[in-house]
């Protein structure tokens, strides 16, 4: 079989030939004696017209195809410079491979993203998610390249932990223990000690605090994994189950740190560009408008840079049209995030030096003792994309940050052994994987740019 990619590719090579091609009906319309497919076979955005004559020994058949038939068509492709497509194939023999009945759920006809939410297992059928999954498969791609061009090594974490990085206690446990009939203690606690590891485990809500064990050795690594998180957010950028890209560097302060993220951004924006042109020109007309002009100006300019301090002065003066008030020392909220990068900076932004109390424990305590070397990373249409920071190298400050939020030495005495054994300044990141999509796509909901998507009271598949 011919890829119809391949046709589009090296049009030249296939011109005149007579060729196989195999894929599934998108439509079918016949009149007496001929009729028109469009055939899609997987391999890229574009669809492949085939032409088909009552000479065909099956040409009734073929004509009462439903939408959704597999086929394998052996023709001529002959090029069609009246039309809109550049080339079709002339049938001389058409194979029904799959039958598809009637009650198929996609028509030829717009369905919302709603409807196919209900039909995860067919919806990479429709135009809108072969863009959205091509998309996310070369983001994936041009993320590895970019690091793995730089030197980084490619870290895998675990997925089941006993520590919490994040500290916000929104982890799913993994446990062998019978939920039905637990086993107790002498005190009427759970007897963890009997569980599969011997003491309470739970999903990765982030690789980092492995990933700076790796950086301390290696320099340079990143992570490109699953992680979990038990959040009750039913919003449309929250997922319980999404991906995320941790790079972690030695010898970096806060300012590597975004550069790092500006340069990686930006470097995966002209990726997709350049290698899905026409799914991004998809999304700049059905999906988005001024979508590509957006990207282009991102890609053209510096990213803005804010201290939350600031950007909390530039927020009150907007407090009266927020349904949550700001105050120093609140956690911005996606109002807030998209108020600055949407109506104030009108692109992304670097907010940093967090309050220490909204932040998590490992992060560096800057000098005023109240804030700490923080930055997320804010844009348009979204909000938060990248969490990162400076990471606290100081084995006492760290210590003593750990005493004050109850984190247990033990727990964490591999990671204080790194500010024991050679402890260097260093900074790393997250970027949401499934936000990144979001935002280089226009897709406006969490559920439409991952496959099967797991969200509060949704596990379907
Ligand atoms: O800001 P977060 O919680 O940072 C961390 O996990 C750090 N350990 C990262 C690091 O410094 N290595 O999460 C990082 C990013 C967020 O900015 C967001 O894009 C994404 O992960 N994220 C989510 N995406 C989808 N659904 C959720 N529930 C998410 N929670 C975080
Ligand atoms: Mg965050």
């Amino acid at each position: 079989l011919v890829e119809v990619r391949e046709l589009y590719r090296n049009k030249e090579e296939y011109i005149g030939k007579r060729i196989t091609v195999g894929g599934w009906i998108r439509s079918v319309r016949d009149s007496k004696s001929f009729g028109f497919i469009v055939l899609h076979d997987g391999t890229c955005f574009e669809t492949l017209q085939v032409v088909y004559h009552d000479n065909l020994n099956n040409f009734a058949e073929i004509s009462k195809l439903n939408v959704g038939s597999s086929i394998i068509v052996t023709g001529q492709l002959v090029e069609t410079p009246q039309a809109k497509q550049p080339f079709e194939i002339q049938a001389e023999e058409v194979i029904i491979e799959g039958y598809s009945s009637p009650d198929y759920p996609l028509q030829k006809k717009k369905h919302s993203l709603e409807f196919l939410r209900t039909i995860t297992h067919l919806r990479p059928r429709t135009n809108t998610f072969q863009a959205v999954f091509r998309v996310r498969s070369l983001l994936s791609y041009a993320i590895h390249k970019f690091f793995q061009e730089r030197g980084f090594v490619y870290v895998h974490t675990p997925i089941i932990t006993g520590s919490d990085c994040e500290g916000a206690g929104e982890m799913f446990r993994v446990t062998t223990l019978d939920l039905d009939n637990l086993p107790l203690t002498e005190d009427g606690k759970v007897d963890n000690s009997q569980d599969f590891f011997g003491k309470p485990t739970n999903l990765t809500v982030s690789g980092q605090l492995n990933g700076e064990t790796y950086a301390l050795a290696f320099k340079k690594i990143y992570t490109f994994g699953p992680t979990f998180r038990a959040e009750n957010s039913n919003t449309t950028r929250h997922a319980a189950e999404f991906w995320m890209i941790e790079p972690e560097v030695a010898f970096a302060d806060l300012n590597d740190n975004m550069r790092l993220a500006e340069d990686m951004l930006k470097y995966i924006i002209n990726y997709v560009l350049e290698n899905a042109p026409k799914e991004m020109e998809f999304f700049n007309q059905f999906i988005d408008n001024g979508l590509l002009d957006r990207l282009n100006n991102v890609v053209n300019s510096e990213f803005a840079h804010v201290t939350y301090t600031d950007a909390i002065e530039i927020l009150k003066k907007n407090n009266d049209n927020f349904d949550y008030k700001v105050f120093w020392g609140c956690d911005l909220q996606t109002e807030h995030e998209r108020y600055l990068t949407e109506q104030v900076f009108k692109k992304p932004v670097f907010v940093t030096d967090y309050p220490k109390d909204i932040k998590a424990f490992y992060m560096k305590l800057n000098e005023d003792n109240k804030t700490v070397a923080a930055m997320d990373l804010l844009v348009p249409g979204i909000g938060e994309i990248i969490g990162g920071s400076q990471r606290e190298d100081d084995y006492e400050k760290l210590l003593k940050r750990m005493d004050e939020m109850g984190l247990s030495r033990e727990d964490y005495e591999f990671y204080l052994d790194l500010r024991k054994f050679g402890s260097v300044r260093h900074s790393g990141f997250g970027l949401g994987f499934e936000r990144c999509v979001m935002y280089l796509t226009g897709m406006s909901n969490i559920r439409d740019v991952i496959p099967f998507p797991r969200t509060v009271n949704h596990c379907e598949l």
